[in-house]
């Protein structure tokens, strides 16, 4: 006998394949299963070493056998584990196509986003320019550039959120006007609309924070008659068809003549009632023709251009067209008040 042969003799090849049979029956996983598969079949194996060192036919076809024997139940093995797994990952990730969804609840935009896109697309339709203004100011642009004298009302901290010095919180978008002005040449069609802030306190018609739109048009030969088209034209577009729009005398810095622009009830028609106080008008906000100094101050010339402006506020429009009685209501965030619009 050669020591090779003295091998393959030591072993007990049933005993062999009973161990192999008794672990294979307890293996749960792929893992373990190809940890026996090398442990009995690999290259190391007892059984491996054996059929490399085997010279007699006999032993080999034997030993060949029990190789194949032993691979046929790791296959067989695998078969099943797959099988199972297979079965389990359909089972858990079962998807029941007739199962009732789940609500998602849809939202809607804020009432003053409505209104603001809802201007925005009036203007854009008239050609004009849709500009961001900035909510922190300085001092030229809210106030000086607007030919607002150093001892001008709002200039006042009780009026106005100073931050730091010359720079202050906007207490309205005419600013935007002059920021689009400094940085074009005319002719200008813009409009600006945004968050305003001033010291006042709170209550039905009165918060730190509101929203305004601006507008502004500077061209050759702008007159009156522009202005009153253009806000007869958004009077319309925004409270009705039939609006008639009227114009009274008033005064701001920025603008010579300076005038309250109002619209005729969109509720009463014009005969008079509570939306309107007995007067068949609604006061709008402010217009006028711009200013020659303001034209000076951005270094548009006033005998070549002129323009008129206007700035509304945004809280206002909304509350007359869908009859909201208190300003609060807009920042309270109760979804059964937004919810309506
Ligand atoms: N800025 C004014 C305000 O807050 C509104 C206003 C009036 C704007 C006349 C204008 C204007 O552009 O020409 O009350």
């Amino acid at each position: 006998m050669t020591d090779n042969e003295a091998t393959v003799a030591a072993v007990d090849w049933e005993a062999y394949e009973r161990q192999f049979e008794g672990a294979l029956k307890e293996v749960t996983s792929l893992d373990d299963l190809e940890k026996l598969r090398v442990e009995y079949l690999g290259r190391k194996s007892a059984l491996a070493q054996a059929l490399r060192d085997v010279r007699d036919r006999e032993t080999g076809m034997r030993l060949n056998a029990l190789r194949a024997k032993l691979q046929a139940g790791v296959d067989s093995c695998a078969g099943r584990l797959q099988a199972a797994a297979l079965e389990r990952e359909l089972r858990e990730e079962q998807l029941d196509v007739t199962l009732p969804g789940e609500h998602i609840p849809r939202g809607n935009y804020h009432l003053l986003t409505q209104i603001r896109r809802e201007v925005e697309d009036i203007f854009l339709g008239l050609g004009y320019q849709v500009v961001d203004g900035d909510e922190v100011e300085d001092a030229w642009h809210l106030f000086d550039a607007l030919n607002m004298g150093p001892a001008h009302v709002t200039r006042s901290p009780l009026h106005t959120l100073y931050l730091n010095g010359d720079i202050v919180l906007r207490t309205e978008t005419s600013p935007s006007q002059i920021r689009v002005m400094e940085e074009t040449k005319p002719p200008v069609y813009m409009v600006s609309l945004g968050r305003v802030y001033r010291r006042d306190t709170v209550d039905p018609t009165h918060f730190p924070i509101f929203h305004q739109v601006e507008g502004l048009a500077v061209d050759r030969g702008i007159t009156l008659a522009d202005l009153k088209g253009t806000l007869l034209h958004l009077a319309r577009a925004l409270f009705g068809e039939d609006r008639e729009v009227r114009f009274a005398t008033d005064f701001f810095p920025f603008t010579e003549p300076s005038m309250q622009a109002s619209v005729s009830c969109f509720l009463c028609g014009g005969a008079g009632c509570r939306v309107c106080k007995e007067s068949g008008w609604i006061e709008m906000g402010g217009s006028g023709v711009v200013d020659p100094n303001v034209l000076v101050n951005v270094g548009y010339d006033p005998e070549e251009v002129s323009g008129f402006a206007f700035g509304l506020g945004l809280e206002r429009i909304a509350m007359l067209r869908h009859g909201v009685p208190d300003l609060r209501m807009f920042w309270e965030n109760d979804l059964r008040f937004l919810r309506q619009f």
